[in-house]
């Protein structure tokens, strides 16, 4: 599919420079993890845990540091070649990571895990929820669980530039279906650079409709006010939150879910 070939080279035109950031950063933090994270997701000790799209391995890392024995998956050859470097340096010499589109993974993988872990950037480039939702439940064991920490879809509805000023403009279709088409990459742990790349909307009802038609089980779905990034202007809260004030108690930025299998 050429939307994912081009999210393939544009992701890879900030790996290196995600790797030295996060690098950088595990050796200040033991955890990059948020507290809702960290909290929702409870004891990780000995618990086998595979991470889709797993970037250069930062959170991977963390994860393994929290006690889990992780895998990670990415798209992009030079994410795992930095992931398994990161982990190398960062005191997680044990983690293991696999090159591969989430949406083939089921293809060339069969293990089994106790918890499927997604966050913080995630869904939107993934053409198709409804083979992610059989992907996790093929990954996942009979008593094992999803944990999903990402954008909400409603706020990625609205204009960032216009945000800022407290003012909530529709720039992308919330039932849009065509992705959207981008310039630049990254941002967030890099500068930004010239790279066409793809965005998929997916909507609340689509992400539960997905999990719920691959025989999976809601156990949790929660809503925040603050954000993992900065989208310009914004509070730091809290390690790893930023929120508006204008906005606080009154938009939804993120959303977490856990999911078990029906039985
Ligand atoms: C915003 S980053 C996610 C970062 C994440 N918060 C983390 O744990 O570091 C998005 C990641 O998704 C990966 N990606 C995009 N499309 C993918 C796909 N179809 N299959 C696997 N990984 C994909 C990209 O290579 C990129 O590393």
């Amino acid at each position: 599919m050429k939307e994912i070939e081009a999210n393939k080279k544009a992701w890879a035109l900030v790996a290196q420079d995600h790797y030295e950031f996060f690098r950088r950063r595990l050796k200040e933090e033991h955890s990059l993890l948020n507290s809702i994270v960290t909290r929702e997701l409870g004891d990780l000790s000995d618990k086998s845990l595979i991470h889709l799209q797993c970037n250069t391995g930062a959170d991977t890392v963390s994860l393994a540091r929290l006690g889990a024995e992780v895998t990670g998956v990415d798209l992009v050859p030079a994410n795992i070649h930095y992931a398994r470097k990161l982990a190398q340096e960062s005191g997680a010499p044990d983690a293991r990571f696999i090159e591969s589109d989430v949406l083939t993974l089921m293809e060339v993988h069969h293990e089994k895990y106790d918890i499927v872990f997604t966050s913080e950037g995630a869904l939107g480039w993934l053409p198709d929820l409804r083979q992610w939702g059989r992907t996790i439940r093929h990954l996942l064991k009979e008593d094992g669980f999803l944990y999903i920490f990402d954008s909400h879809p409603c706020q990625l509805a609205f204009s960032e530039e216009k945000m800022r000023s407290n003012v909530l403009e529709i720039a992308y279709p919330y039932f849009g279906h065509e992705p959207d088409r981008d310039t630049h990459i990254g941002g967030y742990a890099s500068e930004s650079r010239e790279g066409e790349n793809f965005f998929w909307m997916h909507t609340i009802s689509d992400i539960i409709n997905s999990l719920i038609a691959a025989g999976l089980c809601v156990e949790f779905f929660n809503e925040y006010d603050v954000l993992f990034d900065d989208l310009g202007g914004m509070d730091k809260m809290e390690k790893g939150l930023y929120g508006y004030p204008h906005f606080t108690g009154r938009l939804p930025f993120t959303f977490s879910l856990k999911a078990t299998v029906r039985r």
